[in-house]
């Protein structure tokens, strides 16, 4: 499918009244070929000291979708640049899911979307929700492969991060029970992975640990009240931080089959602090006031506390004039978040909070050799007021000096998550290295990756490699330093 900003495609919404679906349009219409292109004509210069992969996951669907399309439906489709010795490579590829591979031999989508019914779709994840597994959502790169993941629980798969060819659903060497969550967390210092799985039946979460030789190691309930929808968590040197926030399914909606997310002030935000090892009846749970959290920017240990700093949404319901499932969808993505900071005293049991900035930021990242210890740089995008999720610039905040730094992208042009990239040999967590991000730009029609020295946000990108082909907005992006490359390149 190849839906441009000059095709708009209309879906009926409730009333039976056509709407056009901003998310299958201009910056968001879904590419419809793979491509492969090297020597990428560059604006500036590709530091030399910057060798490695960015890649971003996206929702691309592949067929014209059946009924009403939400964002979060398309299929996962990676784009990569490879920066090596000052030259740009751009790539393509769906991610090969067993999902897609049935649509791709039907010739047709086969699934509905998560705002249509789920009845007769074809099969959907280990909890019984018959909805499709994308893998649209994150990209973490682990023992020398991404694994490429969705959003509601589902099979990691495992991509090479060179030539983005679907190695297979990764199931760590046959011990992986159930689904995984999207935003497992990787200690690059130990080689382990922390992920949960969560489902609608008890036990609504589980908790685990991959080995740095690949097995799951570690598995234990952990008991909520009721079924609930975590998107991230977090980890410390010696913890796992899961959180159960009151954005909860309406079960009176549920018991008449309908899906709708209830935010019930009445209950609190609550973290549970556990052993990365640890058993569920270990776990300790710190009180904060309600919010929502999609994103974990990281979390430490420091003295007898547990620092988390988060992207805090303080409003997650829809707005109430939101009448149709399509308005709906629109005020749901219309996000709305902050930089926020918990504090939970393992000794005494209190848990402080305060916000940090009041700009809307999300998509937050650290340098990924940080991630569970004490970070002085985070990054994350700035949050257009546009109607539909766009993101128009780039900040960088410092912990030690309290500061916070700024890039712009200009009119019409949107960007993608900014991950750190290390200059080659950089210490970890010293801002000496770059952010990188895809950039579209809406009135030119084209895409570019841009790199920025991340010490210097305001100078405005050092290089704008030109890609072949548009990059829709998207998901989440990850780097892969070139000395992560080596099973690739043997591969
Ligand atoms: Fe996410």
């Amino acid at each position: 499918m190849t839906s441009t900003s000059e095709q708009p495609v209309l879906v009926a919404a409730a009333t039976g009244e056509p709407e056009v679906n901003p998310y299958l349009m201009g910056v968001y219409a879904p590419v419809g070929e793979e491509i492969d292109a090297s020597d990428l004509e560059v604006i500036g210069k590709i530091p030399a000291d910057l060798n490695g992969v960015y890649l971003r996951n996206g929702p691309n669907p592949r067929f014209e979708p059946e009924g009403r399309y939400h964002w979060f439906d398309g299929d996962g489709m990676i784009h990569a640049v490879h920066l090596e010795n000052g030259k740009a490579r751009y790539r393509n590829r769906w991610v090969r899911t067993k999902a897609f591979e049935a649509e791709s031999e039907a010739g047709k989508a086969l699934w509905k979307g998560v705002m249509e019914s789920p009845k007769g779709n074809p099969f959907g994840n280990t909890h019984g929700l018959n909805v499709k597994d994308s893998a649209n959502t994150d990209l973490i790169f682990h023992r020398g492969k991404v694994l490429s993941t969705w959003y509601m629980c589902g099979t990691p798969y495992a991509v090479d991060p060179l030539s983005l060819e679907t190695l297979g659903a990764e199931d760590f060497l046959g011990t992986l029970v159930g689904d995984m969550m999207a935003h497992p967390k990787v200690d690059e210092r130990t080689g382990e992975m922390f992920w949960f799985d969560y489902g609608p039946r008890p036990p609504y979460l589980r908790y685990g640990v991959i080995s740095a030789d690949g097995k799951v190691a570690s598995t234990t309930d952990i008991e909520l009240p009721g079924p609930r929808l975590p998107h991230d968590m977090a980890i410390t040197e010696n913890h796992a931080v899961l959180m159960d926030l009151p954005l909860v399914q309406d079960m009176e909606a549920a018991r008449n089959g309908r899906h709708r997310l209830l935010f019930d002030r009445s209950l609190p935000s609550r973290f549970g602090v556990l052993p990365r090892y640890g058993n569920g009846s270990q776990i300790r749970w710190f009180e904060a006031s309600p919010c929502y959290i999609y994103h974990v920017v990281n979390s430490w240990e420091q003295g007898e506390e547990i620092v988390l700093d988060v992207c805090r949404v303080q409003r997650p319901q829809p707005r109430a004039d939101a009448r149709t499932p399509l308005a709906k969808m629109l005020s749901y993505l219309r996000l709305d978040a902050s930089l926020h900071r918990y504090r939970f005293n393992l000794r005494t049991g209190q848990c402080l909070e305060n916000q940090l900035d009041d700009d809307n930021t999300e998509f937050p990242s650290v340098d990924s050799r940080v991630v569970g210890g004490r970070n002085r740089f985070s990054y994350a995008v700035h949050i257009s007021p546009e109607s539909t999720l766009k993101f128009d610039g780039l900040v960088c905040y410092d912990n030690l000096a309290g500061a916070k730094t700024e890039h712009r992208f200009g009119p019409g042009r949107w960007g993608s998550e900014a991950p750190f990239a290390p200059r080659d040999g950089a210490a970890a967590d010293s801002a000496d290295g770059y952010l990188v991000t895809f950039v579209q730009d809406e009135r030119e029609g084209r895409s570019e990756l841009d790199v920025f020295d991340a010490a210097d946000l305001a100078a405005g990108p050092v290089a704008r490699v030109l890609l072949p082909q548009r990059v829709p907005l998207g998901f989440h992006a990850t780097w892969v330093r070139a000395d992560q490359l080596e099973p690739s390149r043997d591969r």
